[in-house]
């Protein structure tokens, strides 16, 4: 907003000085003028008042700022210029209505994974969600209402411990909203759908500030929109989620480390144990990663594949048996509590994944097989390059394998979701290092040649953008799909919920 209004704000600054004592009435309650300057001290005093008790408003000088700024991605960061911490989901409607009326612009931060680009072309105030952490579970036992700042592992733990599951990523680090609005693919979802498929009610602040619920009942076009571009709509401060009962105390799981002469073998096996989508349910996700394994090799990354089954581990063994006979370097497996399949399988909260402060240059492919030849090449592609530059040597190439069953038995129409049918397999490249400017453009450039090979793997296929992977660079329609409906609809909806476009810092449906 402070973008499209500069012109007049230039002007009207230099009058707002000559008229300070009456400031200039807000028309929709966005004043097209701005208050250059502000500070946090400002807004503390301002907007402090305003806000429930446990509420905080703060800027770089303050000890929290660090930590509350932290993020998984450092390149291309969003500018904050002060966090403001809500302990109340009733603060949001006043912290928007505030600063639509000094036109600063908001971001919704939560567990700060975003990878998305636009999130680097915004300035001004952070609304931190983690005092909004609660967990009710509804009588019955069908639904749990979550507030807008829970996250994967949180869920997790405290369902689990009183009886229940539901769909959440698979990332213990990651918020439920980011990927929800999105979609929100996790180890569940073959069983139950995305996240997004469950969520019954939303309780949305709009980009004017008002307060609404959202459902089947209450504004059921925005329920569809949000069901898969949400992030383009509002501030959710909490949600009603399906829960389920938890049907197995144990969950089982198996770790490869392969050497890469292996790697035609591994993905022919892959690609008959998915079967095109059609793999059970309770072999629910498994994932293979190329990374540099020092232990093993210094010049060749070891492909580790991961595989979590919902069940034991004699029910899972006839469908492991082809990998066993893959000769490993190492294999590792347990029977744990569901909660800790996070942390045994690469993602949990204290994994390599879930470390913030680096760089990550990102590109992605959705499949419904692997093309082997392919595979070969960005894996020698990958090779080559950590050998040019050791300093990227915890990049890694992911390829997730989910099952699919619950995510296709939804209609594709009834939501924002548009690739219920459009791949089994997720890709995504992830070029870390330290920050670095002066290496970003030699990873800017493998990255474009990783995802060039990937597409050439699959002629005649339209690419396919998970939202929450993207990058920003991607056509939009690979983005919310193809149909051309889709897109108008959701454009619609946007002029209708957010015509300023105040939603606008994850990849905006508006965008050409
Ligand atoms: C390490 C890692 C693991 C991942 N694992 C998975 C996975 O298992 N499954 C999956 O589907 N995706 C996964 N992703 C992608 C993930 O969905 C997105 O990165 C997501 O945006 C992260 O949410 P966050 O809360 O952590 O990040 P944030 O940066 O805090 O949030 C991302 C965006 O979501 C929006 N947002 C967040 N909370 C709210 C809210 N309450 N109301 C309105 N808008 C909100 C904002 O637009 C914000 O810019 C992963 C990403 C990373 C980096
Ligand atoms: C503020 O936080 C404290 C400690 O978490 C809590 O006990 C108290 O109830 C909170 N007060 C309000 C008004 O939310
Ligand atoms: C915002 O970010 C995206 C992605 O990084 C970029 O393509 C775009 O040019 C940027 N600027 C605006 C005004 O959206
Ligand atoms: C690296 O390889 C060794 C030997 O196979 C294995 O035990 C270890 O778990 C691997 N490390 C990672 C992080 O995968
Ligand atoms: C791996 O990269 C880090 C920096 O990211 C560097 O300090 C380290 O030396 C590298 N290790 C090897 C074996 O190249
Ligand atoms: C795989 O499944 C998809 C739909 O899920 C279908 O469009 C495609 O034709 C199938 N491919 C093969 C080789 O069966
Ligand atoms: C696999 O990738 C190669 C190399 O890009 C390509 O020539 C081939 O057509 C692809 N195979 C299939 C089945 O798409």
């Amino acid at each position: 907003m402070v973008r499209l209004f500069s012109l007049a704000a230039l002007s009207l600054t230099l009058l707002q000085s000559l008229v300070t004592a009456s400031p200039f009435p807000c028309l929709n309650g966005h004043c097209s003028y701005t208050r250059a300057n502000l500070t946090p001290e400002i807004v503390a005093r301002e907007l402090g008042p305003q806000l429930s008790r446990n509420s905080s408003i703060f800027g770089p000088d303050d000890a929290r700022w660090v930590e509350a700024t932290t993020r998984y991605q450092e390149y291309n960061r969003p500018h904050i210029s002060m966090v403001v911490e809500p302990a109340r989901e009733d603060d949001i409607p006043k912290i928007v209505k505030y600063a639509n009326k000094n036109s600063l612009d908001f971001l919704t931060v939560n567990r700060g994974h975003s990878l998305s680009g636009f999130n680097g072309n915004f300035s001004g105030i952070q609304i931190s969600m983690d005092l909004l952490r609660d967990i009710t579970i509804n009588k019955g036992g069908k639904t749990a209402w979550f507030q807008g700042g829970t996250y994967d592992q949180q869920v997790i733990d405290e369902l689990f411990e009183q009886g229940y599951v539901a769909t959440t990523g698979s990332c213990s680090c990651v918020g439920m909203m980011g990927p929800g609005l999105g979609g929100g693919h996790g180890r569940y979802q073959g069983r139950y759908g995305l996240i997004s498929d469950n969520l019954v009610t939303l309780h949305v602040v709009l980009a004017d500030g008002t307060a609404i619920t959202v459902s089947e009942k209450s504004h059921p076009d925005l329920l569809w929109a949000m069901k898969g571009a949400g992030h383009n709509f509002g501030i959710v401060t909490s949600f009603e989620l399906n829960i389920y009962p938890r049907l197995v105390d144990t969950w089982y799981y198996r770790n490869y480390v392969w050497t890469q002469d292996k790697l035609e073998t591994v993905f022919e096996e892959i690609n008959r144990f998915h079967n095109n989508g059609t793999e059970p349910v309770d072999m629910a996700y498994e994932v293979g990663v190329y990374t540099m394994n020092y232990s093993v090799s210094s010049t060749e990354a070891v492909i580790w594949w991961s595989f979590a089954y919902s069940g034991s581990q004699e029910d899972a063994q006839k469908y492991l048996t082809p990998f066993d006979n893959i000769e490993a370097v190492s294999v590792e497996d347990g029977n744990v509590p569901y909660p800790e399949i996070p942390g045994r399988t690469g993602s949990g909260l204290d994994d390599f994944v879930c470390s913030p402060g680096y760089d990550h240059m990102v590109a992605q492919v959705g499949t419904f097989t692997w093309n082997v030849t392919t595979q070969r090449q960005v894996y020698d592609l990958f090779n080559q390059k950590i050998q040019e530059q050791p300093a990227m040597n915890r990049s890694s190439v992911t390829m997730e394998g989910y099952s699919t069953e619950g995510v296709r038995a939804v209609d594709a129409r009834t939501s924002g979701f548009p690739w219920r049918d459009a791949y089994n397999h997720l890709g995504f490249i992830t070029i870390a290092y330290p920050p670095d400017a002066s290496l970003d453009e030699f990873a800017l450039e493998w990255r474009v040649q990783h995802r060039d090979l990937w597409n050439q793997g699959q002629p005649g296929r339209l690419p396919t953008t998970y939202v929450n992977y993207a990058w920003g660079d991607e056509p939009i329609e690979s983005v919310y799909g193809y149909e051309p409906w889709r897109l108008e609809k959701l454009r619609s909806l946007k002029a209708k919920y957010d015509p300023h476009g105040r939603f606008n810092h994850y990849n905006p449906i508006t965008r050409g």
